[in-house]
């Protein structure tokens, strides 16, 4: 009836005091990756699993393949993935026998079970590695089982939470493909991530989550169209130096250049990009700045993020960060 494979309004989850959604929207349209964006405790997992009706809602309302989720929560899983960041897999067994014993779970009838392991091993580019214990399986192809376990059914909406958490940048680039491949299958994924870079990459469509609500919802080059155009970026070598490069770029810039003394960083959006780049350059050196690295950069969803949030994402802050909540 909708183009819609999630609908989700006002959505609310409390946890005691906690509000952890708050109202929160979600429009997912059929045949694509969405991608749910959002720091620590935004309220993802929870909204995943209201949608998936893991967890009852307090309020608003949230249909899911076309079925109401509060309603009719056994319809809607027989319609869905989930895919989370646990995987269930029996490290003893094969990679075709977690299939199988999947497909068993799911009422398939051992042939049948047999089948479909099949088709899901050579869909997910595991057919090698099919008899291999999945023990010895790289955290790449143990997420792309998991992923191939979630559509034994083929569901028509697949929900992935922070899929590649964890993973090093090949493993990651294999589920990747996996997840293109799926939607080209005709199956909707709901991706959390906190990721920047795997929602810009995958997601045709972003919500950004923040404190249990959405506060942003759009394509990922139109959240950036939102801070603005290009940026040149200057880091220098001394502390010292940072407030000389910002006078030099202020020249250059058509507003504010914005510092971070702790990286030594010194940026702001310019228009006439080559221009400017030369300039900042040759101003620099002149007045003997020594400089670690010069550019001109796209605003990333980073940027957006910030903008959006005042915070950077726990991706972007990993590098620094010395405890865990
Ligand atoms: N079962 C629970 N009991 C109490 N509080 C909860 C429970 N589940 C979630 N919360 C709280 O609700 C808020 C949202 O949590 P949620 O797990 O949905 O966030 P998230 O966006 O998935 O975060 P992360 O990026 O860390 O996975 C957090 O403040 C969390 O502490
Ligand atoms: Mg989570």
């Amino acid at each position: 009836m909708s183009d819609y494979a999630v609908r989700a309004e006002g959505l609310e989850k409390r946890y005691g005091e906690k509000r952890a959604l708050d109202g929160f929207d979600l429009a997912v349209r059929e045949g694509t990756v969405h991608g749910l964006l959002g720091p620590n405790g935004a309220g993802k997992t929870t909204a995943v699993r209201i949608l998936s009706t893991l967890v009852k809602l307090d309020g608003g309302s949230a249909r899911v393949a076309g079925v109401d989720v509060a309603s009719r929560p056994a319809e809607v899983r027989a319609r869905i993935g989930l895919t989370g960041q646990y995987a269930a897999l029996d490290e003893v067994l094969t990679g075709r026998q977690n299939l199988e014993m999947f497909g068993r779970l799911f009422h398939l009838g051992g042939r049948r079970a047999r089948l479909r392991a099949t088709e899901l091993l050579e869909q997910f580019d595991l057919t090698d590695a099919a008899g291999k214990g999945v023990g010895q399986y790289s955290g790449g192809m143990r997420r792309r089982l998991d992923l191939a376990a979630s559509m034994i059914l083929t569901p028509a909406v697949l929900f992935l939470d922070e899929p590649t958490t964890g993973l090093d940048p090949r493993g990651r680039g294999e589920v990747w493909d996996s997840v293109r491949a799926l939607v080209a299958g005709g199956t909707t994924v709901l991706l959390t991530t906190q990721y920047l870079e795997e929602a810009d990459k995958l997601a045709s469509h972003i919500t950004v989550i923040d404190q249990g609500r959405a506060i942003a919802d759009d394509t990922p080059d139109g959240l950036k169209n939102r801070v603005g155009g290009d940026r040149i970026e200057v880091v220098v070598a001394e502390r010292a130096d940072v407030a000389r490069a910002v006078k030099v770029v202020a020249r250059v810039s058509d507003g504010e250049p914005e510092s971070d003394e702790t990286e030594l960083r010194v940026h702001a959006p310019v228009t006439d990009r080559v221009a400017a780049l030369t300039e900042v350059a040759r101003t620099l050196q002149d007045e003997g700045v020594r400089v670690e690295d010069i550019g001109l950069r796209r605003p990333s969803l980073d940027d957006v993020f910030l903008r959006l949030t005042g915070h950077r994402t726990d991706a972007a802050d990993d590098d620094t960060k010395e405890v865990a909540a």
